[in-house]
């Protein structure tokens, strides 16, 4: 998959480049104060609410909420990959970029020769389908005509246990290994290889360059089970990769309004026979955060299509839990249910592609989904009823990115659950478990509702703007144990990086923790306006740490001593309650 690129590279390259000399190229700035500031390339405006900050080499739109540094601008603005970003800065900067070694040449030819290898298979199984009458058969009574079968370059596995391997070994000889490694052949515990597809219709997996990764298999008749596919391989990686379709899906140019997912082959297939040509297919499992984050990169619409049954509403929900985190402002989903027992397929070739797109009009919003699901869970007629609702509600809206999407949120809940909305708004923005502390920070007009922080909020907010903060720890602080919660292990941590990076800035920081669990805690984080002077954050910042330390080491001791009491601690865990005990006692007496 993605190419390997040491870490140290990209930091040195954000720190290398100038975030203004990559944006400004794109979206005219002019300097208001500090910050430059210009149009937002991301959403329609007439007055500037974009800014960059040089000293921070991170980009924020107040208007639509999209911020970043320049790998993620690049990304977000072309639609480029992480890799393609980087190479693309590499080229501003006007250095190579140094993928690991030659490891990854071998690599990549290594993944060439299966590439190859799929598409042998591929030309095998088309070429069996033009000689078997079954398949071609089923084929023509699923509905597809014979351009959708190119198109989608649709074949056919024949019975038999070695009609592939046969093939291979007749025509492209010495290729046992990579067939199986990329699991078109099974090979059993005693060393026999068969072919893992056998009298099954195949239905080619394309990556976003149009490379066969994969296959699927489905039975003509009844068998079970109803589909078979290809395993994870080199190549192909389910989670992360691509969705089925999307390859076919970017062969359109023009502009994608939106996008609709659905679960199946054939219902994809069916959808794009008919004209619905807008669609990708999660292949039955849920879409990843990865699969929406890539599909926002190319539409701001994201419309789910499931069965109208339990399970379909299940799906929906679990779809909608993984979106929320990606609805910053502008991005849009909405939820297609079908009538209980059809699926894309079967109502696209029953009412035609006109009454399809109809209910694609209908599909509800987000929104709508949410609390009426939540509503069939409490009783919105009763006290206790709306009480329960908006302690369901709360945790979901906390997902949303700050802004006005997560503000129009809040305003539903209030209104549903009759309670005043300013009062919605501080349940979403205070945080579960740290006693919060109010604290009076003014933003410039036309921000997001300022968030009260924690003190290990603030303190990290501090820290991930302005990194030199840290630059003169005065007390370090020992941790071990997992049991500290998120944010304060997060902020222990960036401490920790910052002191082994000691150029990091705001932009290499976010970078680091990009796509780990962290990256949503520091999302919020980094983009609230302190309107304090350096010095008094420095101030705070150090007040905060000197509490927090010696909470640190209590919270360690409590945690060590509580597993104590009901398991024996390992070696090193009494090491480090006596080492934790030690400075506990130091602390005391300083
Ligand atoms: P469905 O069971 O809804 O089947 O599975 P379908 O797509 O309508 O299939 P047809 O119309 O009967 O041919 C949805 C998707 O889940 C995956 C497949 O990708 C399928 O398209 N699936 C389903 C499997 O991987 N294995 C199975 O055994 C069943
Ligand atoms: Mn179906």
């Amino acid at each position: 998959m993605a190419r390997h690129i040491p870490e140290t590279f990209i930091n040195d390259l954000l720190l290398r480049v100038d975030i203004v000399d990559v944006i400004d190229h794109r979206v005219p700035l002019r300097k208001t104060g500090a910050n430059l500031s210009g149009l937002c390339p991301f959403h329609t405006e007439k007055t500037p609410s974009f800014t960059v900050s040089p000293t921070k080499q991170f980009y924020h739109c107040f208007g639509c909420g999209k911020h970043g540094n320049a790998i993620g601008f690049l990304m977000e603005l072309d639609r480029l990959e992480f890799v393609e970003a980087v190479e693309q800065l590499a080229a501003i900067a006007g250095v190579a970029v140094p993928y690991s070694q030659e490891r990854t040449q071998q690599q990549s030819t290594q993944h060439q020769s299966l590439y190859e290898l799929m598409l042998q298979a591929q030309e095998f199984y088309t070429q069996q389908l033009e000689q078997s009458r079954t398949a071609q058969q089923y084929l023509r009574q699923r509905g597809l005509n014979q351009q959708t079968i190119r198109h989608f370059k649709l074949g056919y596995a024949p019975a038999g246990w070695s009609q592939l391997l046969d093939y291979f070994n007749t025509h492209h000889p010495g290729a046992q290994n990579q067939l199986v490694q990329c699991g078109l052949v099974i090979r059993n515990d005693e060393g026999k290889t068969y072919d893992r597809f056998r009298d099954r219709i195949l239905f080619p997996i394309f990556n976003r360059k149009g490379q066969i990764v994969g296959f699927g298999g489905r039975v003509l008749g009844d068998g079970l089970p109803k589909y078979l596919n290809s395993p994870e391989s080199p190549i192909y990686h389910k989670g992360t990769g691509d969705l089925y379709g999307l390859y076919h899906l970017l062969q359109h140019s023009g502009n994608i309004p939106h996008i609709l997912i659905v679960e199946g082959y054939m219902d994809l297939i069916a959808l794009v026979q008919h004209g619905v040509t807008h669609v990708v297919a999660t292949l039955g499992t849920a879409t990843t955060r990865q699969h929406l984050e890539r599909l926002f990169r190319y539409t701001k619409k994201l419309i789910f299509c499931f069965d109208g049954d339990s399970a379909g509403r299940q799906a929906g929900w679990r779809a909608l839990e993984n979106i929320l985190p990606l609805m910053q402002d502008g991005h849009q989903a909405k939820f297609l249910f079908l009538p209980e027992g059809e699926d894309p397929d079967s109502i696209i070739r029953q009412e035609g592609v006109h009454n399809f797109n109809l209910r694609i009009d209908k599909a509800k919003p987000l929104v709508e989904f949410l609390f009426q699901e939540l509503r069939l869970k409490t009783d919105p007629t009763t006290l206790d009823g709306r009480a329960a609702l908006s302690q369901l509600a709360v945790p979901l809206l906390q997902k949303i990115p700050p802004g006005a999407y997560q503000q129009l949120m809040a305003e539903e809940l209030a209104r549903q659950v009759r309670i005043d909305n300013q009062k919605i708004q501080s349940l979403i923005t205070e945080q579960p478990s740290n006693q919060s502390v109010p604290y009076p920070l003014r933003t410039a007009q036309k921000k997001i509702p300022m968030p009260r922080l924690s003190p290990i909020e603030r303190a990290l907010s501090y820290l991930i703007q302005h990194p030199q903060i840290a630059r003169n720890p005065t007390i370090s602080i020992p941790y071990y144990a997992e049991t500290l919660p998120a944010t304060h292990q997060l902020l222990l941590s960036v401490m920790d990086f910052i002191k082994a990076n000691p150029h990091a800035n705001t932009a290499t920081l976010l970078q680091h923790w990009q796509g780990t669990e962290s990256a949503s805690i520091l999302s919020r984080l980094v983009i609230i306006d302190h309107i304090l002077p350096f010095a008094a954050m420095e101030q705070e910042f150090k007040e905060i740490l000197k509490s927090l330390s010696k909470n640190t080491i209590e919270l360690q001791i409590e945690a060590l001593m509580l597993k104590a009491s009901h398991s024996t601690l390992k070696n090193e865990e009494k090491i480090q309650l006596q080492q934790l005990i030690a400075q506990s006692k130091e602390s005391l007496s300083s």
